[in-house]
């Protein structure tokens, strides 16, 4: 009785509130009802695009107000005001590690914590969306913007993305996921065709959208400059409205990445709706004669219209007054960040970490410890509000015990100018360890610009290299925003991979050099040995404004694992100062259903001497599929925190999707029954535990037999067998063995393979044309489970 009582109290209480919610919606909608009777035709168009660079249009005359877009998004780009630019004149804003190393943290509390604060900086700074994150696929190592990319894994970027907007958003600032969609080179950005096919495009293109966008719902989407499937990003509605609204329910609006539209009428029928930036009012006169002359219907630009003023309302109200902007707290958490996305990726001999117990003489080399690169070129170029360099805290900090001496090493401006090599070596041969800071200068990653190749600078490589014959503890402390090969690996002892770790970058290396904090990233994209050994080898970054996804859904480590290729570090790597031990893996049934899914559970458990935290990675392969797949896909992952000898039970729910593959012919994900290998690893190439399980499909998915369909396909299934019998007897008689459970005799295999429409003919007119399409409509809505 009392516990009735409770449950209808809450129940009122949580109706109560959700009735309170949606009548200030209801409030809102009215609102926006009453502004859209009283807006003209060229008042609402004006409304559809930008009023300036990083601002959207205001009607003054309604009260209808602006709201402030700003660039990013591992900090605030923000410009002076919203008509400029905003490039070497930004407003100074903590300048974090970039996207491809906030995902090497595989932390998504961390990652909503760095969009917690930049959702502070933002209201500090008049910010009411900040343009990000991106979370396309790094489909090719050779990719320009890979530095502002999470990951090459669909799950890990989605995950990453939708912690990140999570973040913003709780500080009532909103954010633009971006670059929407299959948007991947930068060679020919604004016309190049993502030639990329639907099973692809949904399994690995668009799950990372997707997942960010249920997840997180970002108050905007950023459609991309490239075309996908041969149209453009701003104008399609297959990526719009289709996939976007109807399919994955978002809420929020549309804007086009800056300059992007070329078809505005187009691109507002697809689901468009702000054209970002203003360019002219040329479009918004197209608009308006489009609309005059019934092209473009009215109660669409009004359905934008009520869009647009939603999230401007919204954003509006969310606005804090009198933030200011904590430089010196969120500088400290900068650095924090940092040293968790610092990958180590050798350390022989536990070179690392520094002590002056082992060693006396530390050699600094390289003039990225004090010249540092934290961040990469472009428009998420931001300005920091300080920059820590390596040199000096590293002097700072650990200056009094252990001699530091500095050596510049290479010269930024000439690759290849190896003049300091030699000084370099003198150091280093005095020293106990040297530590090389080396990687890409600003002009190696681009936003615009693929690179052509993977290498460092040849000055860097060889600096490596001569460093290494004359000091046994050498180790490469390496700044670059995505992959590179190195060619010098097997002659150092220590690599350690610091990404654009952002302003505070150089505290955070320190940090995990001195073995202050413990490293616990690890690799969220395949290093190849080769830039010949990488998926989309041939096929990047395209032809005359083309571009094949040939390798399909074998991207990253799919591929390396296909075509058993050696990475040099593989997916999901990464070394610790302690060691972890797997084991236990439980599943809660070995035979499930896609409705019942799966948990899954083990034991992992730190046997090493110093705390530290592991990246437990869960790995699907599907054993037997209708379809090609790939060996196995990441499908959960959870970083844990664990003292010496201490140990903890993860556990992760599997669910139909995690099973699933998408039939680009019936266009749905399909969770097909059969075995599936469920492994558990400290990375792709390191499975610690695994169980296989088997799966029954309760799904009923529609048959989509056609008249193209081949005889063979039409006959084995018992359903559509019957009508054929009923169609062709006496024809089918003749090619298959006696008896009720008839098969096709072996030597007719050649003329059951054929589509239906052939049969008129290949049966001397016993079925005829119609009849093959009354056999199509008989089948239409049949379904089997798969
Ligand atoms: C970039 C976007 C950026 C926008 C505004 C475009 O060129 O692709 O990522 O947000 O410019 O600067």
């Amino acid at each position: 009785m009392k516990q009735g009582f409770f449950y209808i109290t809450i129940f009122l209480i949580s109706s109560f509130m959700n009735a309170q919610i949606s009548a200030s919606d209801v409030v809102l909608q009215n609102k926006i009802e009453k502004l859209i009777e009283q807006l003209t035709i060229e008042e609402k168009v004006a409304l559809c695009s930008g009023r300036d660079d990083w601002s959207t249009m205001p009607i003054e005359r309604l009260d209808i107000p602006w709201i402030w877009l700003s660039d990013g998004p591992h900090g605030i780009r923000r410009a002076p005001a919203t008509n400029k630019p905003g490039y070497g004149d930004q407003l100074p804003a903590t300048c974090f590690p970039t996207a491809s190393a906030l995902a090497a943290s595989w932390d998504i509390d961390l990652v909503y914590k760095v969009g917690q604060t930049l959702g502070e900086e933002c209201q500090a700074l008049d910010v009411n969306v900040l343009l990000g994150p991106g979370v396309n696929i790094k489909r090719s190592v050779l990719g320009g913007r890979n530095f502002e990319y999470f990951s090459e894994d669909p799950i890990l970027s989605g995950e990453m993305g939708a912690a990140f907007i999570n973040g913003v958003q709780s500080q009532g600032v909103g954010t633009s996921l971006k670059h929407f969609a299959a948007n991947n080179v930068e060679t020919m950005r604004m016309y190049n065709n993502s030639n990329v096919d639907s099973r692809t495009l949904n399994e690995i293109y668009l799950k990372p959208f997707e997942i960010a966008v249920k997840k997180a719902q970002p108050w905007t989407v950023m459609a991309s400059y490239n075309r996908v499937q041969g149209e453009y990003g701003t104008q399609n509605s297959y990526l719009l409205t289709e996939k976007l609204k109807n399919e994955w329910d978002f809420k929020g609006i549309v804007i086009s990445d800056w300059f992007a539209i070329v078809d505005r009428v187009k691109a507002m029928k697809a689901g468009m709706h702000i054209e970002m930036p203003k360019v002219s009012t040329v479009n918004n006169a197209i608009v308006v004669d489009a609309i005059k002359n019934g092209i473009l219907d009215i109660a669409v630009v009004d359905g934008l219209v009520k869009e647009i003023l939603t999230i401007v309302f919204k954003a509006k109200s969310l606005e804090k007054e009198g933030i200011q902007l904590n430089i010196e707290k969120d500088h400290a958490f900068a650095r924090k960040v940092a040293a968790e996305v610092a990958t180590l990726l050798k350390n022989d001999n536990e070179v690392l970490p520094i002590t002056k117990e082992k060693y006396k003489k530390v050699a600094i080399i390289g003039e990225f410890a004090v010249n540092p690169r934290y961040q990469g070129n472009g428009s998420s170029q931001v300005k920091p509000t300080q920059l820590d360099k390596a040199l000096d805290i590293i002097k700072n900090e650990y200056g009094k015990d252990i001699k530091i001496t500095y050596s510049q090493g290479y010269n930024l401006t000439n690759d290849n100018d190896i003049s300091l090599i030699e000084e370099a070596k003198k150091i280093a041969a005095n020293a106990d360890v040297a530590l090389v800071f080396s990687g890409l200068p600003l002009q190696y990653e681009s936003e615009g610009i693929d690179r052509t190749h993977i290498n460092m600078p040849a000055s860097h490589n060889k600096l490596i290299n001569e460093i290494s014959t004359v000091q046994k503890n050498t180790v490469v402390v390496l700044t670059n925003g995505s992959a590179v090969t190195m060619p010098w690996l097997k002659n150092v002892s220590g690599v350690l991979e610091t990404w654009l770790g952002g302003q505070a970058g150089a505290g955070g290396i320190t940090d995990v050099l001195f073995g202050k904090v413990n490293p616990s990233g690890k690799l969220a994209e395949t290093f190849p040995m080769r830039l010949e050994d990488t998926p989309a080898f041939f096929n990047f970054p395209g032809e005359q404004g083309d571009v094949l996804y040939g390798e399909r859904f074998f991207v990253g480590y799919r591929y390396y694992d296909e075509r058993k290729i050696e990475p040099l570090f593989p997916f999901g790597y990464g070394l610790s100062y302690t060691n972890f031990e797997y084991s236990n893996l439980k599943v809660s049934s070995k035979n499930t259903t896609d409705k019942e899914g799966l948990t899954v559970s083990l034991t992992v458990k730190n046997i090493g001497k110093v705390k530290g935290k592991e990246v437990v990675q869960l790995y699907v392969s599907d054993q037997e599929s209708t379809l090609q797949r790939p060996e196995k896909e990441l499908k959960k992952f959870v970083k844990i925190e664990l003292n010496p000898g201490e140990e903890k039970t993860v556990s992760f729910k599997l669910e139909s999707n995690d099973f699933s593959y998408f039939d680009s012919k019936r266009n749905r994900w399909i969770a097909e029954s059969g075995d599936f290998v469920i492994s558990v690893g400290a990375s792709s190439r390191d499975i610690r535990v695994s169980e296989k399980i088997n799966l029954q499909s309760t799904q009923l998915v529609p048959l989509a037999f056609d008249e193209y369909t081949f005889f063979l396909e039409y006959w084995n299934n018992k359903q559509t067998r019957k009508i054929l019998l009923e169609y062709m007897p006496n024809w089918i008689r003749g090619i298959v063995t006696e008896g009720d459970e008839a098969e096709i005799r072996e030597y007719q295999g050649f003329m059951v393979e054929h589509p239906l429409i052939k049969y008129p003919y290949i049966t001397s007119g016993e079925i005829t044309h119609e009849q093959v399409l009354e056999i199509v409509e008989k089948c239409k809505n049949l379904t089997y489970t798969p």
